[in-house]
């Protein structure tokens, strides 16, 4: 039981810690230019290409995995599709245009922020990592 309670207590202080690390990290970028003085200290992420996030982006920064994780249980468990909060959605406006991919290089958006926070996902073993046009053209070239 006690050694339980510690256990909690280490990994609330390390979600705290990496909280406020990224946290803090994030303010530095969105504060200093795109060739900020600390590159390399704090993830670069790369821009959208265009459009307004589903949710505010300061509140995606700290909750995009609830949204993504819960409606992948609703959608898995319940047949629930909103489309609000879908990954197509995340994909078609935040894939780099230069490698047209969310994780294929390291600094692509989803995979700029998850190395630089140690964060190992599995989802696009299943969904597509780019948009559904752009993997269509791709297929039928030569
Ligand atoms: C084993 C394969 C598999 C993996 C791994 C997987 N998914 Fe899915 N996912 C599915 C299938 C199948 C559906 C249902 C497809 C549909 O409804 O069109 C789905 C649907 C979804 C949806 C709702 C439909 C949409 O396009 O938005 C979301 C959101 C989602 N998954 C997120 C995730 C996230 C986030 C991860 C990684 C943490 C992930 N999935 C990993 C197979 C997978
Ligand atoms: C219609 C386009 C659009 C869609 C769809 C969209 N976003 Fe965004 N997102 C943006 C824009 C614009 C910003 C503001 C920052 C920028 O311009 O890159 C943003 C910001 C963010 C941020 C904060 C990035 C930072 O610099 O700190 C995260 C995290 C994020 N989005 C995740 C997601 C996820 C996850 C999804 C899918 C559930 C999604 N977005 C869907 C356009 C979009
Ligand atoms: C602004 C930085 C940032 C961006 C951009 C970002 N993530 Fe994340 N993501 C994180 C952090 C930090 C965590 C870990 C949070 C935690 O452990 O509580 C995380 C966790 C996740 C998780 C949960 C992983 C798990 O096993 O618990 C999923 C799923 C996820 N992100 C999906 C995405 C997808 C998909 C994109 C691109 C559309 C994306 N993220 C873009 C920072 C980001």
């Amino acid at each position: 039981m006690l050694r339980r309670t510690w256990f909690s207590f280490v990994r609330l202080c390390l979600a705290l810690t990496v909280g406020l690390v990224l946290g803090a990290g994030l303010t530095a970028v969105a504060q200093t230019s795109p060739a900020g003085a600390s590159q390399g200290l704090q993830p670069m992420i790369e821009k959208a290409r265009g459009g307004q996030c589903v949710e505010e982006p300061a509140f995606m920064r700290r909750n995009h995995m609830k949204l993504l994780i819960h409606q992948r249980d609703d959608t898995l468990r319940g047949g629930i599709r909103t489309g609000k909060h879908s990954l197509k959605a995340c994909i078609t406006c935040h894939a780099s245009q230069t490698s047209q991919s969310v994780n294929a290089e390291p600094g692509n958006f989803c995979q700029s922020c998850h190395s630089y926070a140690a964060v190992k996902i599995d989802c696009f073993q299943c969904h597509a990592n780019q948009p559904a046009g752009i993997v269509a053209q791709q297929q039928v070239k030569p």
